[in-house]
């Protein structure tokens, strides 16, 4: 099966597993109330329905999928192991909480300004300086509800039909659909795990001159969901061929949401290299780095007039991020660095315990040992082909972690959704007993497959 079919596969079979056990707690529900049937007229008004063409254009997210069904699983009482979901498990700093409890009992819960407070962007212009070594002024930043919005924002500023966004794979499964939001179409550069899933800058001139109505690439660095770190000088390489007089109009989203997880290969943002500041959008975050998810707070840092842009569509859609979270989010821009040093060395002691137990699985290929972020994408190809037990073919990554999920209750997000079926993705940011359980599973599944 080609990645696409899969993907649609596995859609399918999550929306038949989904659609089951809607109707399992109907039946529940009226077998409990002795209620007369009413599904049928239910039914008939979810079809009346008209949706949206962009809707209907647009495929839910993969890891938001599987998570939702993880979820779903552990609601009806059933133990699963989820290393699914990117979303460290760490709690903030502790003087980031006593921020947070603070904003409410000083007041700080109305709006705010549509670009964020000056407080915030003050704060994230003095980080970027510091950690970064570029230099942006509060009129360059925008504060945003999560990062997913500030790269929504920077694609439905600068694309709209007949543009393409071109991004490389393995990719964040968001990027491909934030073009189709905009009406833009996603060019996708394929990269391999021989090559440590690095695009070369030959291979991004190509894919440029190939595709000339080319105007936006969205970097993600380090990787969700490889791992793989971009060193400076690839960037540089990369910055090369931007500055080409024929590529001169192509702008940059840089998404760096988890460069403070860095572990060998330091990050290098692009904005900090020569001539690069005003074609890069840089998005960061909260999410990843001090374990706030749930904040929703992200930002981006552009040049003025794209900052400006993005925040007329910000005040159109949500007016402003949460103040209370931006707040917090002050402080928690001057947590120590030992703090994150204290995080790295945790998660690095993670990551080699998984790529340890991924290499000692027969059939099974880590090709690229994450260099930054919590994911891993290693190639379980070998396997496919294979029959389960319970005599489920492994035809793809779909095929396999749907069966680890049914039959081993352990989550995995499929590599078909990031453009790389031969692999999957496991997100390690996760507890020592928690990693241990998921790896015995696996193995055991993989071991099972004749
Ligand atoms: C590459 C990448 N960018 C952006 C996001 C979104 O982050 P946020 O929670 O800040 O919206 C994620 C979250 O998983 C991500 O992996």
């Amino acid at each position: 099966m080609s990645s696409t079919q899969d993907q649609i596969a596995l859609e399918e079979a999550l929306k038949k597993q989904e659609s089951l056990a809607t109707e399992i707690s109907a039946l529940r529900a009226r077998v409990a109330s002795g209620a007369e049937d009413g599904s049928a007229s239910k039914k008939q008004k979810t079809s009346e329905i008209r949706f949206s063409t962009l809707l209907k254009s647009i495929k839910p997210s993969g890891t938001v999928m599987v998570f939702s069904k993880v979820k779903q699983m552990q609601a009806e009482g059933q133990k699963v192991v989820s290393l699914c979901v990117g979303e460290p498990d760490f709690p903030p700093p502790k003087e980031t909480l006593a921020a947070t409890k603070a904003a409410v009992d000083e007041g700080h819960y109305r709006y705010t300004t549509t670009a964020g407070t000056m407080a915030l962007r003050e704060a994230i212009c003095k980080d970027l300086q510091r950690r970064k070594g570029v230099s942006y002024t509060t009129d360059e930043v925008m504060v945003s509800v999560g990062a997913k919005q500030a790269v929504v924002c920077a694609v439905l500023a600068l694309c709209g039909p007949g543009d393409q966004l071109m991004t490389f794979a393995p990719y964040y499964v968001s990027y491909t659909e934030i073009a189709r939001l905009a009406g833009a179409s996603a060019v996708i550069v394929d990269s391999t795990p021989e090559s440590g899933f690095i695009v070369t800058a030959e291979d991004f001139a190509k894919a440029l001159k190939e595709n000339p109505r080319t105007n936006m690439l969205i970097l993600c660095n380090p990787s969700n969901p490889t791992g793989a770190m971009m060193p400076k000088q690839l960037l540089q390489q990369y910055a090369e061929v931007l500055q080409r007089p024929e590529n001169q109009h192509v702008m940059v989203v840089v998404d760096d949401i988890y460069e403070a997880l860095e572990y060998d290969t330091p990050h290098a943002t692009m904005a900090a290299l020569e001539g690069m500041k005003q074609r890069c959008i840089t998005v960061n975050g909260f999410s990843k780095s001090y374990g706030m998810t749930g904040y929703r707070l992200g930002y981006l840092a552009g040049d003025a007039q794209i900052v400006k842009a993005c925040s007329k569509l910000q005040g159109q859609i949500n007016t402003c991020a949460s103040a209370i979270s931006q707040h917090a989010a002050v402080q928690a821009l001057a947590t120590p660095d030992s703090w994150m040093q204290d995080m790295i060395a945790t998660m690095r002691g993670k990551r080699d315990f998984i790529v340890d137990s991924l290499r000692a699985m027969p059939g099974v290929k880590v090709c690229v040992v994450p260099q930054g972020a919590f994911y891993v994408m290693p190639d379980i190809s070998a396997h496919y082909g294979k029959k389960a037990p319970d005599g489920t073919v492994i035809t793809g990554s779909t095929a396999f972690c749907l069966h680890l999920l049914g039959a081993y209750s352990t989550a995995l997000v499929p590599g078909v959704a990031f453009g790389f079926d031969a692999g999957v993705r496991v997100a390690y940011a996760q507890g020592m007993e928690t990693l241990k359980e998921a790896m015995e599973r696996m193995a055991k599944c993989l071991a099972a497959l004749e």
